[in-house]
C-alpha cells in the first residue's frame, strides 16, 4: 500500500536519498527544501517526489507548510525531519533567531506538533529526527541564542540535546518519536564551510564517511517497522540508552513554544 512520507531536508544527503528510496518504491514523497538549486537536483534525481520550496528557518513559513501539508495530506505516515545548515558563524534570521536555533530546533518542534493530526491517522506513523542524539550536548538556559558567545559546534551540540528533549516531550499515543544520529555519512556536510575548511572536511568525508547509501537502510528499516516504545535512539543502526530528564524536556517545550508561536502573530 502507497505510503507517504514528508521530508524536510530532502533536496541533499540524507534526506534526498531517503525521498529517491521511498519514491522508487511507489510511494506519495514531499521533500522539502529552501533553494530552487536543490529542487533542481531533486528533480532530476527523484522526479517522482513532489518538491516544496520553504526556508524552514523562517518560522513563518514553516508555519504555512504546516497548514498546506496538512490541507494536502491528512495522512502522513512518515515525517522525516533532516533540514541543517551547520553556521560557521552566528546568523540571524529575518525574524531575528539564531539560525542553528530556528532550524534545528524551533522548526522540528513546529513540523512535529503541527503535522501531529495527520500523523495519528497513519496505521504505523513515525517521526524521524536525524540528528546528533547520544553526543552529550547541553543547553545553554541563560543563553540560548548564544548571543554572547556564539561557537558552532556549541549551537550544534545544543540542537542534538533539543532534539533528545522534545523527543521525550512529545506525547502521542501512537505516533513512535526516533532520533537517528548516523553519525559521519558523506553528504553536503563540506558546503557550509569556507576554504580551506572545505576541501578538508570533503577530504575526510571521502576517507572517513560512510557512504549515503549504505547509511539509508537502517534509517528505512525504522521507518517501515517504527519500535514499540514512544521515544527511542539509535546510532549508526544500533539502538543506544538515553537518560533524558522528563521534567527539562517539559521545562524546554515551556520555553520554546512562546518563541515558536510568536512568529506566527
Ligand atoms: N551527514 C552526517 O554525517 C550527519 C551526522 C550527524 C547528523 N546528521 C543529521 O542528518 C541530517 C541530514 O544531514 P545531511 O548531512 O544529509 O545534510 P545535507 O546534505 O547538508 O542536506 C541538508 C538539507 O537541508 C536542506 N536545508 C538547509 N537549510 C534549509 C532551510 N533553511 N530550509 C529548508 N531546507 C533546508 C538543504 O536544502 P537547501 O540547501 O536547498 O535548503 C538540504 O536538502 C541533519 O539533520 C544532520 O544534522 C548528519
Amino acid at each position: 500500500m502507497s505510503r507517504t512520507i514528508v521530508v524536510t531536508g530532502g533536496t541533499n544527503g540524507l534526506g534526498m536519498a531517503l525521498a529517491r528510496h521511498y519514491a522508487e518504491r511507489g510511494d506519495q514523497v514531499v521533500a522539502v527544501g529552501s533553494s530552487e538549486e536543490g529542487g533542481r537536483r531533486l528533480r532530476e534525481v527523484v522526479p517522482m517526489a513532489q518538491f516544496v520550496q520553504s526556508d524552514l528557518s523562517s518560522l513563518r513559513q514553516t508555519r504555512d507548510l504546516v497548514e498546506r501539508l496538512s490541507d494536502e495530506h491528512p495522512v502522513v505516515d512518515a515525517l522525516v525531519l533532516a533540514a541543517f545548515r551547520f553556521n560557521p558563524v552566528r546568523v540571524e534570521t529575518d525574524e531575528g533567531i539564531e539560525h542553528t536555533f530556528a532550524l534545528y530546533v524551533l522548526n522540528r518542534w513546529l513540523m512535529a506538533d503541527g503535522l501531529r493530526g495527520s500523523l495519528e491517522s497513519a496505521a504505523a506513523p513515525v517521526i524521524i529526527n536525524l540528528c546528533g542524539a547520544g553526543q552529550g550536548g547541553r543547553i545553554r538556559w541563560d543563553d540560548l541564542q548564544l548571543k554572547d558567545r556564539y561557537r558552532a559546534i556549541a549551537a550544534t551540540m545544543q540542537g542534538a540535546k533539543a532534539g533528545e528533549l522534545l523527543g521525550a516531550a512529545y506525547a502521542s499515543e501512537r505516533t513512535k518519536y526516533v532520533l537517528y544520529n548516523p553519525v559521519f555519512v558523506a553528504t553536503g556536510l563540506h558546503e557550509p564551510f569556507g576554504q580551506p575548511l572545505r576541501a578538508l572536511v570533503r577530504m575526510a568525508s571521502v576517507v572517513f564517511a560512510q557512504p549515503v547509501a549504505k547509511a539509508v537502510p537502517p534509517i528505512a528499516a525504522l521507518i517501515d517497522h517504527p519500535p514499540a516504545e514512544a521515544l527511542t535512539a539509535w546510532k549508526k543502526g544500533k539502538i543506544i540508552d538515553l537518560a533524558v530528564d522528563r521534567n527539562e524536556a517539559r521545562r524546554f517545550e515551556e520555553a520554546i513554544r512562546p518563541m515558536a508561536q510568536s512568529a506566527s502573530s
